[in-house]
């Protein structure tokens, strides 16, 4: 049996802001349990939901050194469809009102004290892992201060560890004098082949050096971050890592995201009743939402971070043509003020006809999912994306740009070989996305048969994790072996 600890800043149920939390929340349940004990910790939040905080009990609790002064580490866990998971506590760095408050100096000091504090908690926790699997920058300093441990003695020596990028646009970084003195990490760590970049200290850097393999979540992505275009000043790293570097495409819990058994959604359906009762669906959204009830009306949708990672600048410059179509549109998503304003001035607008949900809601993302009939995502880059993955499991067909694990995962409608499960356009241009956008419609409107023959597509792909599991568990095996 190998032990593994997953690290990471978010993990579903407990606390989710985006496709990390799905990822880290799920992927550990589809492990072969004979051969991996496969443990999550995170941070607990203040703003956690209450029944989530009364589920937890108390392990230990010591002192740890962070930014020069002596910390409270407490260590709680919870053991949730036989996966345990500890939560590393700590109200002074984790008693915000949201995981991330936009403050990239705390945030830095904030996961400096979980990296370190993830390491710490081991010897007292009874649960020595062979690998440890770290998660976007706020874990970047694991494999940092593994290396600098490994001179406390024999308890860390031989933890292998690995480095999964989920996002590189993110990286952690602040200036080398802060960092160091939050840290506490000698100067040996702060030259440019080590933690430091362009001058400054790059936690997300630190993890890809310091690890023994390094992953991102699709193919397209791991190949496209080697390029200056997306390799947001790391690309060089990239490269030179390019040996231990590889993707692998996330999957979805399928449980959790199942048509045919959802009961937060109107009417379940599956890949035979679609065409009956998959409007239902929408009809009953459309009531709940205050849109025109019209089962027949193509119906838009759109659950993202509103960001300009996710295109919404090309959504804006082509809503008012858009709107002139025969269609409606939904969104649901919180982000930069500018799209959301941009999303309620366009819902006054079309007043019936699009509806702004600007907020956070697991249960209406649900609905949406299942009501549309086609979902869009314009990225600017994609690591993955698990919306579109989500849109195809609930027959509801992507439009997207073909970048990253977008490209990866939806397969461009040909009609003429009649291959495919949605739509999709190259270039970042949104003229290109509305043309797009119109031949979807000229398909859903004038050719319903053909229609629904992608439907069909779109949902008997399997998205679980179950390859990718197995992908992660062949990286596990040539660090760790059986
Ligand atoms: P990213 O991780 O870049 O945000 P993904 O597509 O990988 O993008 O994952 C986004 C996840 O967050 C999906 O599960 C999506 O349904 C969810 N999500 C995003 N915004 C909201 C929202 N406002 N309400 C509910 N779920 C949301
Ligand atoms: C990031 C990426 C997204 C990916 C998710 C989970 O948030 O933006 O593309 O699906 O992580 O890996």
């Amino acid at each position: 049996m190998k032990n593994i600890l997953f690290a990471a800043s978010e993990c579903v149920p407990f606390i989710k802001t985006g496709g990390l939390a799905d990822v880290v929340g799920s992927l550990p349940k589809d492990f072969d349990r004979e051969k991996y004990d496969v443990r999550v910790v995170i941070p607990k939040y203040t703003c956690m939901k209450q029944e989530w905080k009364d589920r937890m009990e108390y392990v230990t609790h010591f002192y740890m050194d962070i930014a020069g002064q002596d910390q409270y580490v407490g260590v709680l866990k919870t053991v949730l469809n036989d996966i345990t998971f500890y939560f590393i506590d700590n109200e002074h760095y984790f008693g915000g009102f949201a995981p991330y408050d936009g403050d990239p100096k705390w945030e830095i000091e904030k996961f400096a004290f979980f990296s370190k504090a993830v390491l710490s908690i081991l010897p007292v926790i009874g649960f020595r892992p062979d690998l440890i699997h770290c998660h976007d920058w706020q874990t970047g300093l694991i494999p940092v201060y593994l290396d600098n441990f490994r001179y406390l003695g024999e308890y860390y020596r031989g933890i292998k560890t690995i480095m999964t990028i989920h996002n590189l646009k993110f990286q952690g970084v602040w200036d080398t004098k802060t960092v160091r003195g939050i840290t506490g990490l000698p100067e040996y760590y702060f030259v440019p082949d080590k933690m430091e970049a362009y001058k400054d200290a790059n936690l997300l850097k630190g993890g890809i050096v310091y690890a023994d393999k390094v992953t991102t979540v699709s193919n397209s992505y791991a190949e496209e971050i080697k390029t200056p275009f997306y390799g947001e000043g790391l690309d060089g790293l990239m490269s030179a890592r390019s040996g231990d570097l590889c993707g692998i495409v996330n999957g979805l819990d399928y449980e959790d995201w199942n048509p045919a058994t959802d009961n937060r959604i109107a009417k379940s359906f599956t890949i035979d009743d679609f065409r009956k009762n998959k409007p239902v669906n929408k009809t009953s959204l459309q009531e709940e939402l205050g849109l025109e009830k019209d089962p027949k009306v193509m119906l838009i949708g759109m659950v993202s971070r509103l960001t300009d990672q996710k295109g919404f600048d090309l959504v804006d410059y082509i809503m008012d043509e858009l709107c002139q179509d025969a269609v409606q549109i939904v969104v649901l998503g919180t982000g930069d003020v500018k799209y959301e304003n941009m999303f309620r001035h366009f819902a006054w607008k079309y007043s019936g006809r699009v509806s702004a949900n600007i907020y956070y809601s697991d249960e209406l993302s649900h609905r949406i999912y299942a009501s549309c009939d086609t979902f869009l995502m314009p990225s600017l880059f994609e690591p993955c994306g698990l919306s579109q993955l989500m849109s195809l499991r609930y027959g509801t067909l992507p439009i997207v740009r073909e970048t990253g694990g977008l490209k990866d995962t939806v397969e461009p409608y040909n009609e003429f070989e009649k291959t495919g499960t949605g739509f999709s356009f190259c270039n970042y241009n949104a003229h290109e996305m509305l043309n797009t956008i119109r031949y979807a419609e000229r398909i859903y409107y004038d050719k319903k048969r053909d229609w629904n023959k992608i439907v069909e597509r779109a949902m008997s792909q399997d998205f679980s994790w179950k390859n990718s599991a197995r992908q992660y568990e062949d990286l596990y095996r040539s660090l760790i072996g059986e």
